[in-house]
């Protein structure tokens, strides 16, 4: 669907006139950025000419060669063109056919482009039904990481995962990878007897005899969550429609850290809508995933570090299985949308964790957010369009574009929203904009529009989304968060520095974000015997919880006094993989003018990082 030249003139219009505090110039980007364009620059795919609908993967898995070979069948639709077109990226296409001919069909691999990869073009007539691309995964094949056992948690059997969001699905898959197009598939893949493959589909819940697995994904999905993880797992279900799958000595950890699953799915259906995936469990991967988790369809992919033994780093897993609705039901049209989103699953995210949890619980998520998101600007620059909620990202990786800005001004944007209408009518609105665009995709100009005619005009909110939306930093009108939780921290913290006295006793009840907030709020000019008495009373530098541990590595590192918990450093970054923790442990390092230790740590780490990770710390450290 394309907005007519009408709308968006008028959404132009209403938001200048809802603006009117704006300067000139943020006027004037407003009219730039402000293209409702559903092209996406990431994509070579042109689905106005032939579109696939639904795919087939046929895959013999070889640790061997660690390759993936065999190929994938698109049914399409021809919408009248003579020719089809792929994203592809590191992999080696050996044949195309189409339809039933016998004949095998010459196709065009276009000059490999900077992040996109290589168009690949086949000719195709007005009858065709189908284009099978028969092909092998590469080296190159940047989605896909291949650990060897000693990699893995158990350390025993070899392991394999992809990452596909942003866009890299087209590294192990050809297909058209573009947000805004939705396909169903099925899948068949041949794998070591001795593993279990799962996918972002229905699932197995035990090993087959033979190493082949059959998959469905029925509902319509964009192809960065097509998804696949390989190794010795083992299932066990948390509820009716909830499980994890692990592989095997972290099975009851998991099982007991995700024990409220079950609970958050029900609270998020009473807050918007059902949940139309049928199952949703989670696979807790090896520690090299690059991220906390990954919103794959029916089965998240997370990081072991948030095994913290307490069920305190949970809110990971309400953000991920927020995702069903934002982003993988409604999803943004382009990665320029990002924040439709981000933005939106925070939000969500804290609404399923204040249900179960309380609001205390969530002011401080809230906080520790904010807190992020004040960093992120900082770092960005205030003037950045890269603190727009709307990016533009042409012509770079999609990556570098997503930071903190479309998750947490994302959410606060929400929240304002929410603060003018009221909570009930907010949620209303939310409800029926899910089920309104349920398996559909939006850009953020659509998104105005239904904003516009569904809440701002029936319920006259004055709010100006030209701020928000096209706007840097943030704007001066903002709903503000308190946490009374925090406060106390703080005045133990203060007072403790002042009579250098760290009574434990008082801080018995805290929770890790408590604790993160401790940390975070010590001043790094701070003396080294206190920081001494803080680490000799509570111990971080063994902190089994991976949040409170990185959070202290880092401080330690920005005040200097660091060589006393090198080791640590080093066995911290050498076996974990998530870049959230890598990138300010690396540049407090780098900022500390200690390249040196830097570059050594990562000689001996990265050959344990996903491609997504080694490719950030590569232009971090050799910048
Ligand atoms: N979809 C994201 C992860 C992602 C974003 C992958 C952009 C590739 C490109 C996922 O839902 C996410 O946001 N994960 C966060 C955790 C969350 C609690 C904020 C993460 O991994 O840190
Ligand atoms: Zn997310």
């Amino acid at each position: 669907m394309r907005l007519s030249y009408h709308l968006i003139a008028c959404t132009i219009l209403s938001l200048t006139i809802l603006s009117s505090c704006q300067s000139e110039n943020n006027k004037m980007q407003t009219k730039n950025e402000a293209s409702s364009d559903r092209n996406d620059t990431h994509s070579s795919a042109q689905p106005d000419k032939a579109v696939s609908q639904h795919l087939s993967l046929d895959l013999v898995v070889d640790f061997e060669s660690k390759t993936m070979e065999g190929s994938v069948l698109h049914k399409i639709e021809n919408k009248g063109s003579n020719e089809i077109i792929f994203d592809t990226k590191g992999l080696k296409i050996s044949k195309v056919e189409i339809d039933t001919r016998s004949e095998p069909v010459d196709f065009e691999l276009a000059a490999d482009k900077k992040f996109l990869g290589s168009a690949l073009t086949v000719p195709i007539d007005e009858e065709t039904k189908e284009v099978k691309i028969f092909y092998s995964t590469t080296s190159e094949s940047s989605a896909v990481q291949w650990l060897n056992p000693i990699q893995t948690t158990d350390k025993i059997h070899p392991f394999l995962f992809t990452q596909g969001q942003a866009i890299l699905t087209r590294t192990w898959i050809p297909c058209q990878d573009s947000p805004g197009i939705r396909v169903t598939y099925d899948a068949k893949l041949q794998v070591p007897e001795e593993l279990m493959a799962v996918m972002s589909a229905e699932n197995p819940k035990t090993k087959s005899a033979d190493g082949v697995y059959n998959f469905r994904m029925e509902q319509a999905i964009p192809p960065y969550l097509i998804a696949l993880a390989i190794g010795d797992l083992e299932f066990k279900a948390v509820g009716p429609r909830t499980g994890v799958y692990s592989e095997p000595s972290m099975l009851e950890k998991s099982h007991y850290e995700f024990g409220d699953m079950e609970k958050m799915l029900v609270s998020a259906e009473e807050l918007y809508g059902p949940y139309l995936w049928d199952q949703y469990d989670v696979i807790v991967l090896p520690a090299s995933f690059p991220f906390g988790g990954m919103e794959n369809p029916r089965l998240t992919f997370a990081t072991p570090t948030i095994l913290a033994g307490d069920r305190s780093l949970t809110a990971l897993i309400a953000h991920e299985l927020a995702h069903s609705w934002s982003g993988n039901l409604v999803t943004n049209a382009t990665w320029d949308d990002f924040w439709l989103n981000e933005g939106f699953t925070v939000y969500f995210e804290r609404r399923i964790m204040e249900a179960l949890y309380g609001v205390p619980y969530v002011k401080m998520l809230t906080q520790l957010g904010l807190q992020d998101l004040d960093g992120e600007i900082e770092d960005l620059g205030s003037h950045s369009h890269d603190t727009h909620l709307k990016l533009n990202l042409e012509g770079r990786d999609p990556d570098d574009g997503m930071t903190d800005i479309a998750y947490e001004k994302g959410a606060l944007f929400l929240m304002a929203l929410e603060e003018q209408v009221g909570r009930e009518r907010f949620d209303q609105f939310l409800k029926k904009y899910f089920n309104d665009h349920k398996f559909q995709t939006l850009t953020t100009e659509e998104f105005i529009e239904y904003l516009q005619t569904n809440l701002i005009e029936t319920d006259k909110v004055e709010i100006d989304l030209n701020a928000w939306i096209y706007g840097p930093g943030l704007p001066a009108k903002k709903p503000s968060v308190t946490s009374d939780r925090f406060s106390k921290v703080e005045s133990f913290s203060a007072n403790a520095l002042k009579d250098k006295n760290w009574n434990k006793s008082k801080t018995k009840d805290w929770t890790t974000h408590e604790w993160l907030h401790f940390i975070r709020t010590l001043d790094e000019e701070i003396d080294l015997k206190d920081i001494q008495k803080i680490q000799e009373v509570f111990q971080f530098n063994t902190s089994g919880n991976s949040e409170i541990l990185a959070a202290w590595l880092e401080f330690s590192i920005n005040t200097g006094h660091y060589k006393e918990i090198t080791n640590e450093l080093e066995e911290f970054l050498v076996s974990v993989g998530r870049r959230k923790f890598l990138t300010p442990l690396y540049k407090a390092l780098k900022n500390s003018d200690d390249l040196k230790l830097a570059k050594d740590i990562y000689t001996k780490a990265r050959p344990n990082y996903h491609s997504v990770s080694q490719q950030t710390m590569d232009a971090l450290l050799n910048e």
